[in-house]
């Protein structure tokens, strides 16, 4: 790879032992990929938040990562909990402590500690052909989806390196041949919910793997559900990208011809919700509901029916959203509805990368596939796989 001499500086280790090693990991994987060279970026996004997920060795890469700071505008993924409701979660005081240093490292570097995995939905949204570098699976998949952006699936540490030099190396997403598709579905159902996007998400996403899925047939696709779709695409399988024929901003060039095709009907639908649901029925302890971060309109929706209605008092519902979209779902009565009905609204964290365990649930109801994948691996939960409404009937009811 070719580096320029104030980069070759940098490798030597002439702007200090921080810099030099974030320019490591950056050569190193363009060696690895055989990127020609490294290129600017315009922000960052950085996984390995959680204490759950990153332990007492990513504290330890963090202070001695945090006497250099961030040279692009930085935000952060979910932590293991919400950084002011922590104990109304339930959250222990050493998990909370723990977690608390991780976000204070994180200040230290620059980064804003806004931790969502759906920075897109905020200020936070780049523009077509801008070059970033985010490590949410699925914000990256939107990122270079839906908004036209260009980044790859990059790890914590990778992640935090390119925002520390503001530069990645150049392969993968970045270039124009990988961002080709590579499979072509045929979808002949019509998607309504969240939740179908997901569930055509998670069976595409196992078949295609790391391919470029181009989806034919997908009627007016609103924004929350090219967000389920990028999340479940890069859950169940390695998605990166996809295309929705007349809707993405790069199908219309895409070149589908001679490409294998695969048919997704009613049939698939039916079968990717049932295999989705660990349980068919029975007491439900938690319905998650913001997998990605919910949006406005999700909080909306969420608040509409639940309106005079209550949660069912030994089942939580848990909303999981970004910082300023609850303050602007609160300015719009939504977040109180929600609170009134007896529902919880949280920010900065997830179901998934918080401390499930220590809350002691052991049933959920999701409407987000990607949930319903790592509900069971990381959470040791069995879940309900459903639509928004059907999720929230269970939160009502206590029980599916
Ligand atoms: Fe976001 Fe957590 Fe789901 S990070 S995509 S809410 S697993």
């Amino acid at each position: 790879m070719d580096l320029t001499s104030s980069e070759t500086e940098i490798l030597q280790g002439e702007y200090g032992p921080v810099k030099q090693k974030a320019m490591e990991i950056l050569v190193a994987l363009g060696e690895i990929f055989e990127a020609d060279k490294l290129i600017e970026i315009s922000m960052a996004q950085i996984s390995g938040v959680s204490y759950k997920t990153i332990g007492d060795a990513g504290i330890r890469w963090l202070e001695f990562m945090s006497s250099e700071r961030v040279v692009v505008t930085t935000t952060l993924n979910p932590a293991g909990m919400d950084l002011r409701l922590w104990k109304q979660m339930g959250v222990s005081e050493k998990f909370a402590s723990k977690q608390l240093d991780i976000i204070e490292y994180y200040i230290r570097l620059g980064a804003k500690p806004i931790c969502s995995c759906a920075p897109y939905l905020s200020d936070h949204s780049p523009k077509l052909r801008e070059h970033i570098a985010w490590s949410e699976s699925s914000a990256v998949c939107y990122a270079n989806s839906v908004l036209g952006a260009r980044t790859n699936r990059e790890g914590g540490p990778s992640a935090l390196a390119s925002a520390i030099i503001g530069k990645t190396a150049n392969y993968g997403y970045h270039l124009d041949e990988n961002r080709k598709p590579t499979l072509k579905i045929d979808v002949d159902v019509q998607l309504h919910e969240e939740s179908d996007f997901g569930a055509i998400g998670s069976y595409v996403g196992e078949i295609v793997s790391n391919g470029v899925p181009y989806f034919k047939g997908i009627k007016n696709p609103n924004a929350d559900g090219l967000k389920s779709l990028a999340a479940a695409l890069a859950a169940s399988g390695g998605v990166a990208m996809y295309h929705v024929e007349g809707t993405t901003p790069e199908a219309s060039s895409a070149d589908v011809r001679g490409l294998e095709e695969l048919s997704f009907t009613s049939n698939e639908l039916t079968s990717t919700y049932e295999k989705l649901s660990t349980l068919k029925s029975g007491k439900i302890d938690v319905v998650a509901i913001g997998c990605p971060h919910a949006s406005l309109n999700e909080m909306k929706k969420v608040a509409e029916f639940l309106k005079g209605k209550k949660v069912d008092k030994n089942t939580k519902l848990w909303v999981f959203t970004a910082v300023g979209t609850k303050l602007m779902a609160e300015r719009f009565g939504y977040l109180g509805t929600i609170l009134k009905a007896g529902g919880e609204v949280y920010t900065d964290c997830c179901m998934v990368v918080a401390p499930v365990e220590e809350f002691g649930f052991k049933t959920m109801a999701v409407n987000s596939a990607k949930a319903a994948v790592y509900g069971p691996s990381t959470s040791k939960v069995d879940v309900i796989f459903g639509t928004t409404g059907r999720c929230l009937e269970i939160a009502v009811k206590g029980h599916a």
